[in-house]
């Protein structure tokens, strides 16, 4: 059962060290976090199996890691600059500031003043002389870079449609109102796909990409069930898209966005294109005299074909949530409880823990270093010497940050040339011989 409530997901993070508050000895910032030593190989973890499933197991996608410094121009062109706001009311009784549509219970409707637009960008000066001009934004979304670098891919690796570009990398939001934790933050890391098609075919493609990710989700321990498809009504639709499907979770706090797949068609390509009356565009776009690519390929008649993409757009944060939510367990063993984190081995921040029974005798560490560097070499991910605390402690810590597997060293193990492997969800052992651990190991992922 995943866990119930937000609290015990955010006191665990914070007793093992997943995620803490950004700045926390100076008061924190609020919408900020920083991700710890478990909850940085989570992330690695989580963003390697979206760039594995995504760009390596597909021979039509390739990657790009674009600067998250942004020139206005991409987002003037993009339509940013003129939509990507939020409206913003302030309460004229207690002073603070809300989202229009998210105003809380305890806020007096009446004392609220009327909405504004405000725009979620962050600016920053570009350059040591801040006269209000040369600044660029943070981005807020992964995806423009990926547009704008669009003839450079397709020049430097002879793709045509359907071909999709894949970027993992952060986005900054100035969000009016934070959420739950990690839900809603104002910097934060987004895996995204922008994948091309020819006119036509697009909404047969983006149909596919909504199985394929609900598929991918299932891998990383987030069942189904507790997923939810939303198809956004129309004037709910941001300015770009065609149709938006929103793979919704049941998060602690309620029923939200895990994910996007939007069907962008070929308004983003041909914002950023020069020469727009030559390409039968067929979304409406802003005249751009500034671009000087033409962001558009030759179909099979010879005529400008500019593709239209269909986008999944899934939040790291958002993933690790979901998926710490998912693995968290509170099991009653006798009289006693236990917390297990059941993470997917692949997704786990420490893979196996080598625990020598004896910390001082000298012939039992060396073994218990020695069978460390052996799984390390594997390049499974962390293989940890575990050399603290006494073992049912070890063994405790380890299920709680979701270990798989604990490899005890003993006086056996020198004799015997085996060594004792504690299965994480199951809790039982089994004495494994030493020249088997490899395959063992490498079994569980
Ligand atoms: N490029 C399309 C795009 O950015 P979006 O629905 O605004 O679409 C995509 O964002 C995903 O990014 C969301 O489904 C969510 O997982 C994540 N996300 C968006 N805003 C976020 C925020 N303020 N904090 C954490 N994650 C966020």
């Amino acid at each position: 059962m995943p866990a119930t409530n937000i609290e015990d997901l955010i006191a665990l993070c914070k007793r093992r060290g997943f995620i803490f508050q950004s700045s926390e000895i100076y008061g924190g910032t609020q919408g900020l976090y920083d991700y710890g030593p478990l909850g940085v190989e989570l992330k690695n973890n989580i963003k390697n199996s979206w760039w594995k499933s995504v760009v390596y197991e597909r021979d039509d996608v390739e990657g790009l890691d674009a600067a998250i410094l942004t020139k206005q121009s991409v987002l003037k062109y993009s339509g940013h600059e003129e939509t990507f706001t939020d409206p913003l009311v302030d309460c004229k009784s207690c002073g603070e500031r809300f989202r229009a549509d998210q105003v809380p219970e305890y806020c007096k409707k009446e004392d609220l003043t009327e909405p504004r637009q405000f725009n979620l960008m962050f600016k920053t000066n570009i350059g040591p002389v801040d006269d209000g001009k040369t600044f660029a934004y943070l981005r807020p979304e992964t995806a423009q870079q990926i547009f704008t670098n669009f003839k450079n891919v397709v020049d430097s690796t002879s793709r045509n449609v359907p071909f999709g570009i894949a970027q993992i990398g952060k986005a900054f939001r100035n969000e009016i109102t934070l959420k739950s934790f990690i839900f809603r933050v104002r910097e934060f890391e987004q895996m995204e796909l922008e994948f091309f098609v020819v006119p036509g075919t697009d909404e047969d493609w983006h149909k596919k990409w909504v199985e394929l990710r609900i598929n991918w989700w299932e891998k990383q321990g987030v069942p189904k069930k507790s997923l939810e498809l939303y198809e956004v009504p129309k004037d709910e639709l941001a300015h770009y898209s065609k149709a938006t499907v929103d793979i919704m979770y049941k998060f602690p706090h309620g029923v939200e966005e895990l994910e996007g797949i939007a069907n962008r068609t070929d308004f983003d390509l041909g914002s950023h294109s020069k020469n727009q009356d030559e390409l039968g565009l067929k979304s409406k776009v802003s005249e751009n005299n500034e671009s000087n690519a033409k962001l558009a390929l030759k179909d099979e008649n010879n005529n400008w074909m500019v593709p239209f993409v269909i986008e999944p757009s899934a939040g790291v944060d958002r993933a690790i949530l979901a998926i710490l939510n998912e693995a968290y367990h509170l099991e009653k063993i006798e009289d006693k409880e236990r917390v297990v984190l059941k993470l997917k081995p692949h997704l786990s921040p420490i893979k196996a823990a080598i625990i020598p029974l004896k910390k001082n005798d000298k012939k039992i560490v060396a073994k218990a270093k020695e069978i460390k560097n052996k799984l390390q070499s594997l390049g499974m991910g962390r293989v940890l010497f575990e050399n603290s605390g006494n073992i049912g402690k070890n063994y405790r810590r380890h299920d709680e940050i979701g270990t798989p597997i604990c490899i005890t060293i003993d006086f056996e193990t020198l004799e015997e040339e085996t060594v004792t492997v504690r299965d994480r969800d199951t809790m039982s052992q089994k004495r494994v011989s030493i020249s088997d651990l490899e395959e063992v190991f490498k079994d569980l992922f």
